[in-house]
């Protein structure tokens, strides 16, 4: 019985080797014949040749992935069927997952890559990384091969990627999606950009790129975000940018932008985020910042903007979470209609010339949990609740402000406003 078994098992053991080299030999004809997607000559050497590109010579597709469509597909390329074939709709390059598929330092584009009809997503990863050894440019012909099909374009964190952004990006007029987020580009953003009118994102945020915005980026009616921080933007913005009516967020911080604020943010309802920190603006708080309803954010710290807080009527933005008017040279009182600003967790007013005294009613608005109130010119006794400055501690800051104490009362209770000094006998108003 036992013998037996042994047998078996022998038998069992020899079968399994003798179909797994079958199956072995087998593998190249199989490819080539009926289990293999069935994909275009020129799609699918133009695809391996891209690839190449990339990831240097040593990376051999026909021999790793002879059916990259169907049962060796490669990380980062996906494809979808065209009239019975398979063409390649997405590539990704850079090191996302531990297989992915890496660059190789002297990478290069080959024309090959423009040969992808159907390509749909096109991304680079943290791929063109020596700025000093390798330096990349984009190539600036052939992207208008693409204009029929490519939705989303990407080049995320590529230090090594410098020069301009070729003006023929401004023909993909399918894009939805243009990201270059922190590269080496540099130069002045193509108006033809203005031409993407399907645009729904376009992030151009950490990289050099100068000079003005241009008056055509208006016209992205479709636009939904639009990031253009960290850059070294200068001059006005665009009268334009009113026209810009789907947008929910928009990032123009960190660059040396300046002039006014243009009256066509009232037509921006959609806007959930305006972040205008770390720029030159200036000409006081426009009108237009009332008219922004749907606002949940609205940062505008460190600009020379000046003016004061009344000419707003601050109750229309009923849906802000954070207000941050820190260092713009604000001067005069802070209007009690802030406290209509119900939905408020973060209210920054530090390091202006505000004045006056502060309304106790602050302690009204039931999610406030940062009140920084440091650096101006406020006077006379707080009165604040104790409470309250238990629930915000540190999180509220009133030091340096000569003029302001709190009640002599609130030492007993050990809630002290950190900075600020007891009000002397009389000391009231
Ligand atoms: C890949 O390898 C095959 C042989 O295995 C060779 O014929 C072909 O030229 C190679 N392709 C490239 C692009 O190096
Ligand atoms: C962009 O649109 C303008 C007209 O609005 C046209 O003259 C120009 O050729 C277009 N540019 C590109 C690159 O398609
Ligand atoms: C603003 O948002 C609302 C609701 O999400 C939507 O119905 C409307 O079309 C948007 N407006 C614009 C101009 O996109
Ligand atoms: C602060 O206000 C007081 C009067 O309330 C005024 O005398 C003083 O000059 C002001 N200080 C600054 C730095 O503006």
């Amino acid at each position: 019985m036992k013998c037996l078994f042994a047998m078996n098992l022998l038998v069992v053991v020899l079968c399994a080797l003798l179909c797994l080299s079958v199956w072995c030999s087998g593998q190249v004809t199989e490819t080539d014949n009926i289990d293999a997607s069935p994909m275009e000559e020129a799609e699918q050497a133009a695809l391996y040749s891209a690839i190449q590109g990339f990831v240097g010579n040593w990376w051999n597709g026909s021999d790793l992935y002879p059916d990259p469509c169907g049962w060796t597909p490669i990380q980062g390329v996906s494809c979808d069927i065209f009239d019975g074939l398979w063409y390649v709709t997405s590539l990704s390059i850079g090191p996302i997952h531990d297989n992915s598929l890496a660059c190789d330092p002297y990478m290069e584009f080959r024309p090959q890559l423009f040969e992808l009809r159907h390509l749909k997503t096109l991304s680079f990863f943290s791929c063109f990384i020596s700025p000093n050894n390798h330096p990349v440019t984009i190539p600036s012909n052939n992207w208008e091969r693409f204009a029929a099909s490519l939705e989303s374009l990407e080049f995320r964190m590529n230090p090594g990627l410098v020069g301009q952004v070729p003006s023929s990006f401004g023909g993909l007029t399918k894009l939805q999606s243009l990201v270059l987020l922190e590269n080496g580009l540099s130069g002045e953003l193509p108006g033809n950009f203005g031409n993407l009118t399907s645009l729904k994102r376009l992030v151009l945020a950490g990289n050099r790129f100068n000079g003005r915005i241009p008056d055509r980026f208006g016209g992205l009616s479709q636009l939904l975000i639009l990031d253009l921080s960290r850059n070294l933007l200068s001059g006005s913005l665009p009268l334009t940018f009113g026209g810009m009516t789907s947008i929910l967020k928009l990032d123009l911080s960190n660059n040396q932008l300046e002039g006014s604020l243009p009256s066509g943010f009232s037509y921006l309802k959609n806007l959930t985020l305006l972040d205008l920190r770390n720029n030159k603006f200036s000409g006081g708080l426009s009108k237009s910042l009332e008219e922004m309803y749907s606002l949940e954010e609205m940062v505008l710290s460190n600009n020379p903007i000046g003016g004061d807080l009344q000419g707003l009527e601050w109750h229309n933005l009923k849906n802000l979470v954070v207000l941050d008017l820190s260092n713009l040279g604000l001067i005069g009182e802070i209007p009690e209609s802030i406290v209509g600003l119900k939905r408020l967790r973060f209210l920054g007013l530090s390091n202006n010339g505000l004045t006056g005294n502060l309304s106790p009613r602050l302690a009204e608005l039931p999610c406030l949990s940062t009140l920084y109130l440091h650096g101006n010119n406020l006077t006379g006794e707080l009165q604040l609740p104790e409470s309250f400055y238990g629930k915000l501690g540190w999180r509220f800051g009133a030091w340096n402000n000569p003029n302001l104490c709190y009640p002599i009362g609130l030492i007993s209770t050990g809630r002290v406003p950190f900075g600020v000094r007891p009000c002397q006998e009389g000391e009231r108003g």
